[in-house]
């Protein structure tokens, strides 16, 4: 088999990442876009050791489940890469890719409950980023293009809000007529290289943050009349500076209004400014919220734990059902957000610990609950010794990585816990992205 040569093949399986699995000669070959049980004629692109990749040239018997993506860019951008599947189609395959890997993974053959999915599954993001760049004298204005840093630009992006759209389009007219400068990676000056644009699903205010190579040139006036006139919920604009290509830098400067957005999730009142943490999907962090709450059945006495706590959501929404919550994060400055709202919402009986979840964990002798939310590496395994040492009668794990969380549950349920089940839930609808809910019951010490 050689790169270039064509086939026709039916696709078997998807790799977790949603590409379809055909076999050419006991080889597989993996390829964008395409669904179990399609044909299709295909051509491969590389070859790998032990697999290939392709990609689709023609589908010549389409899956039942396929459904024609609303997006202009899916081919271009890459983010979507569920968008050519129903909506169930996207869940179930969720659902079954949690299932495998836990099994795979972590030989854990606990009950996965189907996939917590949204009524609408689009328009959902509150947070975006879009790169500027200057190419063969076109501006462009949007998202990087999959595994590169060439942006493509974005006319409409449907898992932002429309609004979002709006503005940036705004920000592209607005660079046409050269009210600023823009950057480019070729040419390297003080122009304007990301806009990161954050609104508030209960609210819809909305904060700005420009970032820039670096300030001294950079005349932001023009542009700043221009969209407040426009979008008269911008709280906000921030001026910020990074050399970096990626994220925001230490020095930022508010010049219009305010750095601050109120938004409301599962009761609780926050105030977020341009560098906070938070979830990315209000309304799934609100059904997310809802399943802990219901996982952990908590009666009213119960003292807790909310590990990896980042600026304490989950604690917070739990506060008024137990005694006591205590928030491990290792963040300083989540941690200042957390009591924040802790006082701005008047939640008196949560307190947070700023260190290393596997040395926070040492100074809270006992607990009824422990919830923990990782990063995608997942837990420490010291932290997970600790937690077997403290015999807490019942856990939660929030993980947005299914490998990890089965290499942890695997540990976890040696050590004495009973995997209860696995409940996975849509955060990301239109790409491969799973979070779970997993409820753990200590069965016996270790
Ligand atoms: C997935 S986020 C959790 C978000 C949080 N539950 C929320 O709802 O906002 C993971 C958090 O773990 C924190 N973290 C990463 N490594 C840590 C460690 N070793 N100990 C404690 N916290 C850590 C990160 O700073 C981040 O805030």
């Amino acid at each position: 088999m050689r790169k270039k040569q064509t086939y026709e093949v039916t696709f078997e399986d998807l790799t977790h990442d949603a590409r379809g699995v055909c076999k050419i000669d006991g080889y597989p070959v993996f390829v964008k876009h395409a669904l179990k049980g399609e044909k299709a004629l295909i051509e491969i692109t590389k070859r790998y050791k032990s697999y290939g990749l392709g990609r689709l040239i023609r589908l010549q018997e389409m899956s039942p489940f396929r459904k024609e993506p609303i997006c202009e860019h899916f081919a271009t951008c890459g983010g979507c890469n569920l968008m050519h599947m129903d909506y169930q189609t996207q869940l179930d395959f969720k659902t079954f890719k949690t299932q495998s890997t836990l099994k795979k993974l972590g030989q854990i053959n606990t009950d996965v409950t189907p996939t917590l999915g949204m009524h609408h599954p689009l328009y959902y993001r509150n947070k975006a980023t879009f790169h500027l760049d200057i190419e063969d004298g076109q501006i462009r204005a949007g998202y990087y293009r999959e595994g590169t840093h060439r942006v493509v630009d974005i006319i409409r992006c449907h898992t932002l809000p429309k609004i979002f759209s709006e503005i940036l389009a705004e920000i592209r007219t607005a660079a046409e007529e050269k009210l600023f400068d823009v950057h480019a990676k070729s040419r390297p000056n003080g122009g304007l290289k990301r806009v990161v644009i954050r609104q508030s699903y209960s609210t819809k205010e909305l904060l700005i943050t420009l970032v820039v190579h670096q300030n001294k040139t950079f005349k932001s006036k023009a542009l700043i009349d221009r969209l407040i006139k426009k979008f008269p919920l911008i709280m906000g604009v921030i001026l910020n500076v990074n050399p970096k290509s990626f994220g925001l830098g230490e020095k930022s400067t508010i010049i219009y209004g305010v750095d601050q957005i109120k938004e409301t999730v599962g009761g609780m009142h926050y105030s977020i400014n341009h560098q906070s943490f938070f979830q990315v999907n209000a309304i799934q962090a609100e059904t997310m919220l809802a399943q802990i709450i219901e996982k952990a059945d908590l009666k009213g006495d119960e003292v807790v734990i909310d590990a990896y706590a980042g600026v304490g959501h989950i604690g917070l929404s739990l506060a008024k059902h137990a005694r006591e919550v205590i928030a491990i994060e290792t963040v300083k400055k989540a941690v200042n957000e957390g009591l924040k709202a802790a006082r701005y919402n008047h939640i008196e009986n949560i307190r947070f610990i700023t260190k290393d979840a596997k040395e926070g964990i040492l100074d809270v002798p006992e607990a009824d609950l422990l919830i923990v939310d990782p990063p995608r590496k997942g837990l420490h395994r010291d932290f997970i010794d600790r937690v077997l040492d403290k015999h807490v009668p019942k856990m939660i794990y929030v993980s947005c990585n299914v490998a990890t969380l089965a290499r942890d549950l695997k540990f976890l349920e040696s050590g004495g816990y009973n995997i209860v089940e696995t409940t996975p839930l849509d955060m990301f609808p239109q790409t491969s992205h799973i979070e779970s809910i997993t409820l753990l019951q200590r069965t016996r010490l270790s």
